[in-house]
C-alpha cells in the first residue's frame, strides 16, 4: 500500500504521494502542490528538499554510511582503483577487465589538448588561483569541442565523457606547471591514469619520471574517496547547469566554481591554513576552539561539520588512518598532523560540538596527505575536483538520461507591492 502525505492549508486538505527509496528514505512528491493549493514550499539551503531520484550514491548521515552504486566506500578505497570507480559511478557496475581496458584506451585517445588552449592559460597571472584557471579552461574546452555541447544520444554522451576524463587531468596539471614556471607536458600511454596525473604534475625536465607506488596508491585512494557524494553543492550545480542542456563541459566548469568555496571543497585548503595559523600562534588549540564557538567571531573550525553527516564522515576516518600510513611510508614528519588530532579530540569532547553533531569531514585530514605528497596548498581543491569529476559526470549523465526538466525553483516575494513611477524631479 503506497504511502500518502496529507497537508491542510486554510482548512482545506491536500494529499500527496510518498516516494520510498531502496534504502527506505521517504520523499513527499509535491509536483501538484502549487497547482492544487497555490502554495509552494520554502527551504533555504534545501536542507529538507530532494532535487531528484538518483541511483548513484547513497549516504546515511546518522550512521556514517557512504556507498557508490551499492559498494561500501571502505571496500572501494581498499580494493578498487580510481578509474574502476569512475566507470562504476558513471555506468552503474564494476567493469570487466576488457571494459576497463577499452574505457582507458578511449580516454587515452582524448588526452591531448588543443595547442591554442595554452594561449588562454598564458593569459592568466601566475598569482591566479588554480580553481579559477581550471574552471575557465574547462569552459574553454567547449570552443575546441563544439560537438560535445547539447548531446542526447548515449554514444555522444560517451564521447563527451571520455574527452573530459582525458583532458581534465592535463588542464589540472598545467595549472600547477604554469604557477611553478614548468613546461606544459603530457602523460605517457604506458602509465596508468593516476600515474599520468602525477607525472604531468611533477615530472622534472630532463629527468626520467619514476613511479613511486606509495605516492600513487595514496593519491588513488584520495581520488576514490572524493569521487561522489550525492547532491552536494557542486554536484547540484552541475545538474542545474546541465538541465538547461548547456553541455557536459560547461556544467563541469560551473561545478568547479561551486566546489571552490571554503564552505565546500575549498575547505581542504582552509584547513591547512588554519592548522598553520594555530601552529604559528603557539599551538594553543583551546584558544581556537573558543573562537570557533564565539558567535561574534567569524572563525570556524574548518574541516568540521557537515550538512548531512551528523556522525563521523566515513571518508575522514579512512583519510586519518591513511595520513599516518603515508607520512610513515614517506618518512614525513608534519607537526600540523598532531595539532589536527588534538583539535579533533578536544572537539569530540566539547559540548558545543557534541550538541551540534560537528565531526571531522573529508577535508579535515586530506590536506595533510596532499602536503606530504608535495602538492602545493593552492592545488588542494583542484585535487578534490579531479576526484569529484567522475561523480559530476555520472550525475550529469543520469539527469540527461532521465530527461529531467530544466531546474527552475520558485520563491516567496517579500519586496514592494505595486507603486507608480515618479519622475526624477518629483523624488
Ligand atoms: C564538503 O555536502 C557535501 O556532501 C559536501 C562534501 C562533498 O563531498 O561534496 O562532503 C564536501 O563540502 C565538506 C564540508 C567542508 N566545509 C567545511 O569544513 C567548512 C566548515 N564547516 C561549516 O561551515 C559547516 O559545517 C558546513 C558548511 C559544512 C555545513 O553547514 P550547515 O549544514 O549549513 O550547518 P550550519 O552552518 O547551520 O551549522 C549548524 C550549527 C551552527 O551553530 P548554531 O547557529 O546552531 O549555534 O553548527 C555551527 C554553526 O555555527 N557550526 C560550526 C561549524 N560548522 C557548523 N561552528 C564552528 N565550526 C564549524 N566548522
Amino acid at each position: 500500500m503506497s504511502k500518502v502525505a496529507t497537508l491542510e492549508i486554510d482548512g482545506k486538505r491536500y494529499e500527496f504521494p510518498v516516494v520510498e527509496g531502496t534504502e527506505n528514505e521517504l520523499g513527499i512528491n509535491i509536483k501538484s502542490l502549487r497547482g492544487e493549493s497555490g502554495a509552494i514550499t520554502l527551504d533555504p539551503g534545501f536542507k529538507n528538499t530532494g532535487s531528484c531520484e538518483s541511483g548513484i550514491t547513497f549516504l546515511d548521515g546518522e550512521k556514517g554510511i557512504l556507498r557508490y552504486r551499492g559498494y561500501a566506500i571502505e571496500d572501494l578505497a581498499e580494493k578498487a582503483d580510481f578509474l574502476e570507480v569512475a566507470y562504476l559511478l558513471i555506468f552503474g557496475d564494476l567493469p570487466s577487465k576488457e571494459q576497463l581496458e577499452k574505457f582507458y584506451d578511449d580516454i587515452k585517445e582524448q588526452s591531448t589538448v588543443d595547442e591554442e588552449m595554452k594561449k588562454i592559460l598564458d593569459g592568466f597571472p601566475k598569482a591566479a588561483h588554480p580553481m579559477g584557471v581550471l574552471s575557465s579552461l574547462t569552459s574553454a574546452l567547449v570552443a575546441f569541442n563544439p560537438s560535445c555541447v547539447d548531446v542526447s544520444s548515449e554514444q555522444d554522451m560517451y564521447n563527451a565523457i571520455v574527452k573530459i576524463l582525458g583532458k581534465f587531468p592535463v588542464l589540472a596539471a598545467w595549472t600547477l606547471r604554469k604557477k611553478h614556471s614548468l613546461p606544459l607536458n603530457y602523460g605517457d600511454d604506458s602509465l596508468g591514469y593516476v600515474e599520468n596525473l602525477h607525472k604531468m604534475m611533477f615530472e622534472k625536465p630532463g629527468k626520467k619520471y619514476e613511479v613511486n607506488q606509495s605516492v600513487i596508491d595514496a593519491l588513488d585512494k584520495l581520488l576514490i574517496l572524493h569521487a561522489d557524494h550525492e547532491q552536494n553543492c557542486s554536484t547540484s550545480t552541475v545538474r542545474m547547469v546541465g538541465s538547461s542542456h548547456a553541455g557536459l563541459f560547461a556544467s563541469i566548469s560551473a561545478g568547479i566554481s561551486a566546489l571552490w568555496g571554503p564552505l565546500h571543497g575549498g575547505a581542504n585548503q582552509a584547513v591547512i591554513e588554519m592548522l598553520e595559523k594555530i601552529k604559528e600562534d603557539g599551538g594553543d588549540t583551546k584558544k581556537f576552539m573558543a573562537k570557533a564557538k564565539d558567535k561574534d567571531d567569524p572563525f570556524r573550525l574548518m574541516g568540521f561539520g557537515h550538512r548531512v553527516y551528523k556522525n563521523f564522515d566515513p571518508r575522514a576516518k579512512i583519510i586519518k588512518k591513511s595520513a599516518d600510513e603515508v607520512l610513515g611510508q614517506l618518512g614525513v614528519e608534519d607537526p600540523v598532523l598532531d595539532i589536527a588530532k588534538g583539535l579533533e579530540k578536544e572537539a569530540l569532547e566539547d559540548q558545543y560540538f557534541v550538541d551540534r553533531k560537528l565531526y571531522p569531514n573529508v577535508d579535515f585530514y586530506s590536506g595533510i596527505i596532499y602536503r606530504a605528497l608535495g602538492i602545493p596548498v593552492e592545488m588542494f581543491t583542484v585535487m578534490f575536483a579531479l576526484g569529484r569529476l567522475p561523480g559530476w559526470i555520472a550525475q550529469w549523465r543520469e539527469m540527461r538520461l532521465n530527461k529531467e526538466p530544466i531546474g527552475r525553483p520558485r520563491q516567496i516575494y517579500t519586496g514592494h507591492t505595486h507603486r507608480e513611477f515618479q519622475a526624477v524631479d518629483k523624488r
